[in-house]
Protein backbone atom coordinates (compact mmCIF):
# COMPACT_ATOMS: atom_id res chain seq x y z
CA UNK A 1 0.00 0.00 0.00
CA UNK A 2 0.83 3.28 -0.59
CA UNK A 3 0.53 6.36 2.02
CA UNK A 4 -2.09 9.09 0.63
CA UNK A 5 -0.33 12.22 -1.25
CA UNK A 6 -0.13 15.54 -1.17
CA UNK A 7 -1.89 17.56 -4.44
CA UNK A 8 0.04 18.16 -6.38
CA UNK A 9 0.51 20.94 -8.60
CA UNK A 10 0.53 19.26 -12.21
CA UNK A 11 -2.69 18.54 -13.50
CA UNK A 12 -4.94 21.15 -14.33
CA UNK A 13 -7.50 21.63 -11.43
CA UNK A 14 -10.96 23.27 -11.63
CA UNK A 15 -12.30 25.59 -8.54
CA UNK A 16 -14.95 24.38 -6.56
CA UNK A 17 -18.18 25.52 -7.82
CA UNK A 18 -20.37 27.91 -5.84
CA UNK A 19 -23.30 26.19 -6.31
CA UNK A 20 -24.35 22.86 -7.10
CA UNK A 21 -25.66 23.49 -10.67
CA UNK A 22 -22.29 25.28 -11.85
CA UNK A 23 -21.48 23.34 -14.97
CA UNK A 24 -17.88 21.91 -16.02
CA UNK A 25 -15.56 23.56 -18.57
CA UNK A 26 -13.37 20.92 -19.47
CA UNK A 27 -10.04 22.45 -21.05
CA UNK A 28 -9.92 21.99 -24.95
CA UNK A 29 -7.32 19.40 -25.22
CA UNK A 30 -9.73 17.59 -22.87
CA UNK A 31 -12.55 18.46 -24.91
CA UNK A 32 -11.04 17.16 -28.55
CA UNK A 33 -10.17 13.69 -26.22
CA UNK A 34 -14.39 13.21 -25.18
CA UNK A 35 -15.47 14.14 -28.56
CA UNK A 36 -13.33 11.44 -30.76
CA UNK A 37 -12.97 8.90 -27.03
CA UNK A 38 -14.53 5.16 -28.02
CA UNK A 39 -13.55 3.52 -25.18
CA UNK A 40 -13.96 5.30 -21.73
CA UNK A 41 -13.32 3.45 -18.01
CA UNK A 42 -14.73 4.70 -15.36
CA UNK A 43 -12.81 3.31 -12.08
CA UNK A 44 -14.69 4.06 -8.74
CA UNK A 45 -13.75 4.10 -4.79
CA UNK A 46 -15.90 4.19 -1.81
CA UNK A 47 -16.00 8.01 -2.32
CA UNK A 48 -18.64 7.75 -4.46
CA UNK A 49 -20.77 6.31 -2.31
CA UNK A 50 -20.11 8.61 0.51
CA UNK A 51 -23.02 11.44 -0.66
CA UNK A 52 -25.13 8.00 -0.15
CA UNK A 53 -24.53 8.05 3.46
CA UNK A 54 -21.73 4.92 3.37
CA UNK A 55 -18.39 5.71 5.67
CA UNK A 56 -15.18 5.30 3.15
CA UNK A 57 -12.16 3.65 4.54
CA UNK A 58 -9.78 6.39 4.95
CA UNK A 59 -9.99 10.21 5.93
CA UNK A 60 -12.47 12.41 7.30
CA UNK A 61 -12.36 11.31 11.24
CA UNK A 62 -15.20 8.78 11.30
CA UNK A 63 -13.68 6.44 8.31
CA UNK A 64 -14.03 2.31 8.21
CA UNK A 65 -10.04 2.12 9.01
CA UNK A 66 -10.10 4.88 11.19
CA UNK A 67 -12.70 3.21 13.24
CA UNK A 68 -11.85 -0.37 12.99
CA UNK A 69 -8.72 -2.94 11.91
CA UNK A 70 -8.64 -4.37 9.11
CA UNK A 71 -6.70 -7.26 10.09
CA UNK A 72 -9.33 -8.17 12.73
CA UNK A 73 -11.90 -7.79 10.24
CA UNK A 74 -11.22 -8.12 6.08
CA UNK A 75 -8.17 -11.45 6.37
CA UNK A 76 -9.38 -14.99 5.80
CA UNK A 77 -7.04 -15.57 9.24
CA UNK A 78 -10.02 -13.23 11.00
CA UNK A 79 -13.22 -15.02 9.74
CA UNK A 80 -11.13 -18.34 10.44
CA UNK A 81 -10.32 -17.33 14.30
CA UNK A 82 -13.68 -15.10 15.17
CA UNK A 83 -15.99 -16.48 12.40
CA UNK A 84 -18.74 -14.39 14.62
CA UNK A 85 -17.29 -10.92 15.20
CA UNK A 86 -16.70 -11.37 11.26
CA UNK A 87 -19.53 -12.15 9.82
CA UNK A 88 -21.87 -9.37 12.49
CA UNK A 89 -19.51 -6.50 11.01
CA UNK A 90 -20.53 -7.97 7.46
CA UNK A 91 -24.03 -8.01 8.83
CA UNK A 92 -23.75 -4.40 9.58
CA UNK A 93 -22.19 -3.09 6.51
CA UNK A 94 -24.97 -4.87 4.17
CA UNK A 95 -27.69 -2.91 6.41
CA UNK A 96 -26.39 -0.11 5.76
CA UNK A 97 -26.07 -0.62 1.77
CA UNK A 98 -28.86 -2.04 1.70
CA UNK A 99 -30.54 0.85 3.32
CA UNK A 100 -28.67 3.68 1.61
CA UNK A 101 -29.74 5.08 -2.11
CA UNK A 102 -27.69 5.45 -5.16
CA UNK A 103 -26.89 9.05 -5.58
CA UNK A 104 -26.50 11.69 -8.93
CA UNK A 105 -23.27 10.25 -9.37
CA UNK A 106 -23.96 7.04 -9.59
CA UNK A 107 -26.54 8.09 -11.96
CA UNK A 108 -24.37 10.10 -13.78
CA UNK A 109 -21.99 7.01 -14.48
CA UNK A 110 -24.89 4.70 -15.51
CA UNK A 111 -26.17 7.15 -17.99
CA UNK A 112 -22.43 7.55 -19.34
CA UNK A 113 -22.52 4.06 -20.70
CA UNK A 114 -24.90 5.79 -23.26
CA UNK A 115 -22.38 8.29 -24.65
CA UNK A 116 -19.61 6.39 -25.59
CA UNK A 117 -19.51 3.20 -27.81
CA UNK A 118 -17.59 1.40 -25.64
CA UNK A 119 -17.87 1.74 -21.72
CA UNK A 120 -16.57 0.11 -18.86
CA UNK A 121 -17.60 0.45 -15.09
CA UNK A 122 -14.47 -1.03 -12.87
CA UNK A 123 -15.13 -0.45 -8.76
CA UNK A 124 -13.90 -1.65 -5.89
CA UNK A 125 -16.84 -0.74 -3.88
CA UNK A 126 -18.65 -3.99 -2.93
CA UNK A 127 -22.19 -1.85 -2.15
CA UNK A 128 -23.90 -2.49 -5.06
CA UNK A 129 -25.32 0.96 -5.90
CA UNK A 130 -23.46 1.43 -9.41
CA UNK A 131 -26.56 -1.71 -10.34
CA UNK A 132 -28.81 -0.06 -8.47
CA UNK A 133 -28.94 3.24 -10.23
CA UNK A 134 -28.72 0.92 -13.75
CA UNK A 135 -25.04 0.75 -14.73
CA UNK A 136 -25.73 -2.18 -17.03
CA UNK A 137 -22.34 -3.99 -16.51
CA UNK A 138 -20.17 -3.67 -13.36
CA UNK A 139 -16.73 -5.01 -12.85
CA UNK A 140 -16.39 -5.71 -8.94
CA UNK A 141 -13.03 -6.12 -8.22
CA UNK A 142 -13.34 -6.16 -4.30
CA UNK A 143 -16.15 -9.07 -4.72
CA UNK A 144 -20.03 -7.85 -3.40
CA UNK A 145 -21.63 -7.56 -0.13
CA UNK A 146 -24.60 -8.99 -1.78
CA UNK A 147 -24.11 -12.45 -2.12
CA UNK A 148 -22.83 -15.12 0.46
CA UNK A 149 -20.91 -18.06 -0.70
CA UNK A 150 -19.73 -20.93 1.08
CA UNK A 151 -15.74 -20.74 1.87
CA UNK A 152 -15.61 -24.75 1.19
CA UNK A 153 -17.39 -25.77 -2.37
CA UNK A 154 -18.11 -22.19 -3.25
CA UNK A 155 -21.87 -22.57 -3.38
CA UNK A 156 -23.44 -19.08 -3.81
CA UNK A 157 -26.80 -17.55 -2.43
CA UNK A 158 -28.11 -13.48 -1.53
CA UNK A 159 -26.52 -12.29 1.67
CA UNK A 160 -30.16 -11.03 2.51
CA UNK A 161 -31.08 -15.37 2.89
CA UNK A 162 -28.00 -15.98 4.51
CA UNK A 163 -28.49 -13.51 7.17
CA UNK A 164 -31.87 -14.04 7.29
CA UNK A 165 -31.36 -17.87 8.22
CA UNK A 166 -28.49 -16.64 10.64
CA UNK A 167 -27.54 -13.16 11.42
CA UNK A 168 -25.20 -13.64 14.03
CA UNK A 169 -22.69 -16.29 12.78
CA UNK A 170 -22.14 -17.62 9.58
CA UNK A 171 -24.79 -20.42 8.51
CA UNK A 172 -23.59 -23.86 7.55
CA UNK A 173 -23.26 -25.05 3.94
CA UNK A 174 -24.94 -28.38 3.29
CA UNK A 175 -21.67 -29.30 2.24
CA UNK A 176 -19.87 -28.96 5.74
CA UNK A 177 -18.59 -25.65 4.97
CA UNK A 178 -20.07 -22.61 5.96
CA UNK A 179 -21.13 -19.16 4.60
CA UNK A 180 -18.83 -16.12 3.99
CA UNK A 181 -19.80 -12.34 2.00
CA UNK A 182 -17.95 -12.56 -1.30
CA UNK A 183 -16.10 -9.94 -0.55
CA UNK A 184 -12.33 -9.95 -1.84
CA UNK A 185 -10.28 -9.97 2.05
CA UNK A 186 -6.40 -9.10 2.13
CA UNK A 187 -4.74 -11.25 1.08
CA UNK A 188 -7.23 -12.88 -1.26
CA UNK A 189 -6.79 -12.59 -5.19
CA UNK A 190 -8.97 -10.93 -7.25
CA UNK A 191 -12.21 -12.73 -8.58
CA UNK A 192 -11.43 -15.03 -11.78
CA UNK A 193 -10.87 -12.63 -14.61
CA UNK A 194 -12.24 -9.61 -13.67
CA UNK A 195 -9.07 -7.99 -12.81
CA UNK A 196 -7.61 -9.44 -16.29
CA UNK A 197 -10.61 -7.64 -17.99
CA UNK A 198 -10.20 -4.31 -16.18
CA UNK A 199 -6.66 -4.56 -17.15
CA UNK A 200 -7.42 -5.30 -20.63
CA UNK A 201 -9.64 -2.25 -21.16
CA UNK A 202 -7.70 0.16 -19.00
CA UNK A 203 -4.61 -0.76 -21.31
CA UNK A 204 -6.78 0.20 -24.58
CA UNK A 205 -9.07 2.89 -23.66
CA UNK A 206 -9.15 6.76 -24.91
CA UNK A 207 -10.00 8.51 -21.43
CA UNK A 208 -10.18 6.94 -17.86
CA UNK A 209 -11.90 8.48 -15.10
CA UNK A 210 -10.27 7.53 -11.32
CA UNK A 211 -13.90 8.85 -9.13
CA UNK A 212 -13.66 8.45 -5.26
CA UNK A 213 -10.60 6.36 -4.61
CA UNK A 214 -7.43 6.93 -2.51
CA UNK A 215 -5.72 5.29 -5.31
CA UNK A 216 -3.37 3.15 -2.11
CA UNK A 217 -4.75 -0.50 -2.54
CA UNK A 218 -3.00 -2.64 -5.47
CA UNK A 219 -3.67 -4.13 -7.86
CA UNK A 220 -6.98 -1.69 -7.91
CA UNK A 221 -5.12 1.57 -8.53
CA UNK A 222 -2.42 0.00 -10.87
CA UNK A 223 -5.40 0.59 -13.53
CA UNK A 224 -4.68 4.17 -13.05
CA UNK A 225 -1.01 3.31 -13.91
CA UNK A 226 -2.12 1.11 -16.77
CA UNK A 227 -4.53 3.65 -18.36
CA UNK A 228 -2.26 6.62 -18.25
CA UNK A 229 0.99 4.73 -19.50
CA UNK A 230 -1.53 3.42 -22.74
CA UNK A 231 -2.31 7.35 -23.34
CA UNK A 232 -5.53 7.54 -21.91
CA UNK A 233 -6.59 11.12 -20.81
CA UNK A 234 -6.95 10.73 -16.88
CA UNK A 235 -9.54 12.62 -15.12
CA UNK A 236 -9.79 12.25 -11.22
CA UNK A 237 -12.51 13.75 -9.35
CA UNK A 238 -12.16 13.57 -6.14
CA UNK A 239 -12.35 16.52 -3.18
CA UNK A 240 -8.66 15.98 -1.87
CA UNK A 241 -5.67 14.63 -4.12
CA UNK A 242 -5.71 10.59 -4.56
CA UNK A 243 -1.61 9.32 -4.30
CA UNK A 244 -1.90 9.01 -8.04
CA UNK A 245 -3.81 12.44 -8.75
CA UNK A 246 -0.06 13.59 -10.39
CA UNK A 247 -1.24 11.27 -13.02
CA UNK A 248 -4.37 12.90 -14.03
CA UNK A 249 -4.62 15.64 -16.78
CA UNK A 250 -7.76 16.76 -15.10
CA UNK A 251 -8.46 17.20 -11.19
CA UNK A 252 -12.17 17.81 -10.41
CA UNK A 253 -12.17 18.40 -6.52
CA UNK A 254 -15.89 18.38 -6.27
CA UNK A 255 -17.97 15.82 -4.52
CA UNK A 256 -19.04 12.78 -6.88
CA UNK A 257 -22.44 13.51 -6.66
CA UNK A 258 -21.73 17.15 -7.72
CA UNK A 259 -18.67 16.47 -10.31
CA UNK A 260 -20.56 13.50 -12.02
CA UNK A 261 -23.60 14.75 -13.27
CA UNK A 262 -21.66 17.97 -14.63
CA UNK A 263 -18.88 15.99 -16.45
CA UNK A 264 -21.79 14.18 -18.02
CA UNK A 265 -23.33 17.28 -19.54
CA UNK A 266 -20.08 18.68 -20.34
CA UNK A 267 -19.19 15.49 -22.37
CA UNK A 268 -22.99 15.65 -23.79
CA UNK A 269 -22.04 18.95 -25.26
CA UNK A 270 -18.80 17.93 -26.61
CA UNK A 271 -20.11 14.85 -28.02
CA UNK A 272 -22.70 16.52 -30.19
CA UNK A 273 -22.31 16.56 -33.85
CA UNK A 274 -21.43 20.33 -34.94
CA UNK A 275 -24.44 21.66 -36.38
P1 LIG B 1 -10.75 5.09 0.44
O1 LIG B 1 -11.56 5.20 1.67
O2 LIG B 1 -9.34 4.66 0.58
O3 LIG B 1 -10.74 6.49 -0.32
C1 LIG B 1 -11.92 7.19 -0.51
C2 LIG B 1 -11.61 8.41 -1.35
O4 LIG B 1 -12.84 9.05 -1.65
C3 LIG B 1 -10.71 9.43 -0.68
O5 LIG B 1 -9.65 9.77 -1.56
C4 LIG B 1 -11.63 10.63 -0.44
O6 LIG B 1 -10.94 11.88 -0.59
C5 LIG B 1 -12.64 10.45 -1.54
N1 LIG B 1 -13.98 11.03 -1.28
C6 LIG B 1 -14.60 11.25 -0.10
N2 LIG B 1 -15.81 11.76 -0.30
C7 LIG B 1 -15.97 11.87 -1.64
C8 LIG B 1 -17.02 12.32 -2.48
N3 LIG B 1 -18.20 12.76 -1.97
N4 LIG B 1 -16.85 12.29 -3.82
C9 LIG B 1 -15.67 11.83 -4.35
N5 LIG B 1 -14.66 11.40 -3.61
C10 LIG B 1 -14.80 11.41 -2.27
O7 LIG B 1 -11.58 4.13 -0.55
P2 LIG B 1 -11.05 3.24 -1.76
O8 LIG B 1 -10.02 3.95 -2.54
O9 LIG B 1 -12.25 2.74 -2.46
O10 LIG B 1 -10.65 -2.86 0.02
O11 LIG B 1 -10.37 2.05 -0.97
C11 LIG B 1 -9.83 0.99 -1.70
C12 LIG B 1 -9.98 -0.29 -0.94
O12 LIG B 1 -9.44 -0.14 0.39
C13 LIG B 1 -11.42 -0.72 -0.68
O13 LIG B 1 -12.02 -1.36 -1.77
C14 LIG B 1 -11.26 -1.65 0.49
C15 LIG B 1 -10.32 -0.82 1.33
O14 LIG B 1 -9.53 -1.53 2.22
C16 LIG B 1 -10.89 -4.02 0.65
O15 LIG B 1 -11.62 -4.11 1.62
C17 LIG B 1 -10.17 -5.19 0.04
Amino acid sequence: MHPPGRRPTGPAELSPPMSTAEPLRLPSALRARVATARRVVAFTGAGISQESGLATFRGGGESLWERFRPEELATPQAFHAHPRRVWGWYAWRHRAADAAEPNPGHRALARMAAVFPFFTLVTQNVDGLHQRAGSPEVLELHGTLTRAHCGRCGAARPMASALAESAEEPPPCPCGGRFRPAVVWFGEPLPGGVLERAVAESSRCDLFLAVGTSATVYPAAGLIEVARGAGAAVIEVNPEASALASLADLCVPRPAGHALPALLEAMERCRKPAS
